[in-house]
């Protein structure tokens, strides 16, 4: 599929009238309305909904009562699902599902959400060889008001900058790695263990932390990608940058992670932004190669947040 197909595509009627789109901000996002997604749906639906992805980036599905598997189904129409094993405190099923929630096994809030590094902008599997398609997000049990998940358009980020800027990002690739962006992030250099006021685990555990994560990147190498990337479906340049690109290659590390800290921090318009906020029963799917995305604050003390999620590869 390429742009131009979804373009051919944007003033038709949808192959029924019973499915409706309507636009969630005035640059992207769509709310489905008409389907039932615990139903089987019809491969000319199955069809249109995949084409809605790559053209909206956003689709939500209001009032879904889904089970794990039915959850699973509606996410493989859009490709194959990735395992997942980070379950907490709710064991999934399916191995293509897995719960985020802030409670413990009783229900009670634990105090904290439980992946912090999700508050950042950031981009579901960017720090694999082969980028995640897009995420399945299903609200089970939502906090009122807040928790929202915010959404940042980055073909629209891209686009909004001067032709200079555009050329030189073009030059650049950046190196993705969860585990040394978070340390990046939370100022765990080796060159910054003795100048920063950041609580430290003690040399020896530090010392084997970067063993391991230095043998996995020397075994598996590093995973790069350009930060203008073609979006692999519709061929559109995009910024592919967020919280697990962590330094920009081919630059000594400092100078590489200061450069990409830059570019993390590039002023985006709300018009470029989508905010949901949650109700019990939303269903959304989002387009990982064209937006990033971050949870929002909620009270996690009081507060009780459950999410199903679903990764779709490429
Ligand atoms: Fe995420």
């Amino acid at each position: 599929m390429n742009f131009d197909d979804l373009k051919a595509t944007e003033n038709q009627p949808v192959c029924s009238d019973e499915v409706k789109y309507a636009q969630l901000s005035n640059t992207f996002g769509a709310e489905v309305s008409g389907l039932d997604m615990s139903d089987d749906i019809s491969d000319a639906i199955k069809s249109d909904l995949k084409h809605a992805l790559f053209k909206h980036q956003i689709l939500l599905f209001r009032q879904q009562e889904l089970s794990e598997d039915q959850q699973v189904r509606f996410a493989q129409l859009f490709g194959p699902c990735r395992i997942l094993w980070q379950n907490q405190h709710y064991p999934s099923k399916n191995d293509h599902a897995h719960y985020l929630s802030n409670v413990d096994a009783k229900g009670q809030p634990i105090g904290r959400h439980p992946d912090p590094g999700s508050t950042h902008w950031h981009s579901d599997g960017s720090w694999a060889r082969q980028p995640s398609r897009a995420t399945v997000l299903y609200g089970i049990q939502v906090p009122e008001g807040e928790g929202a998940t915010h959404f940042a358009n980055m073909y629209q980020l891209f686009a909004s900058l001067d032709p200079q800027t555009k050329e030189y990002f073009e030059t650049l690739n950046a190196e993705h790695n969860f585990e040394l962006a978070r340390a990046s992030r939370q100022q765990r250099m080796p060159w910054q263990w003795f100048h920063s006021e950041v609580d430290r685990q003690p040399l020896v555990a530090q010392l084997k932390w970067w063993k391991s994560v230095l043998g996995r990147r020397l075994r598996d190498g590093a995973v790069y990608h350009p930060v203008v990337r073609r979006h692999p479906e519709t061929g559109r340049p995009a910024l592919f940058i967020g919280d697990h690109a962590w330094r920009i290659s081919k630059r000594f590390w400092p100078a590489g992670i200061k450069l990409m800290k830059e570019i993390n921090s590039l002023k985006i318009d709300p018009s470029a932004t989508y905010t949901h906020q949650w109700q019990a029963g939303d269903l959304i799917i989002w387009d990982n190669g064209s937006v990033l995305h971050k949870v929002g604050e909620y009270n996690i003390l009081d507060q009780v947040r459950i999410m199903r999620r679903c990764v779709v590869e490429n």
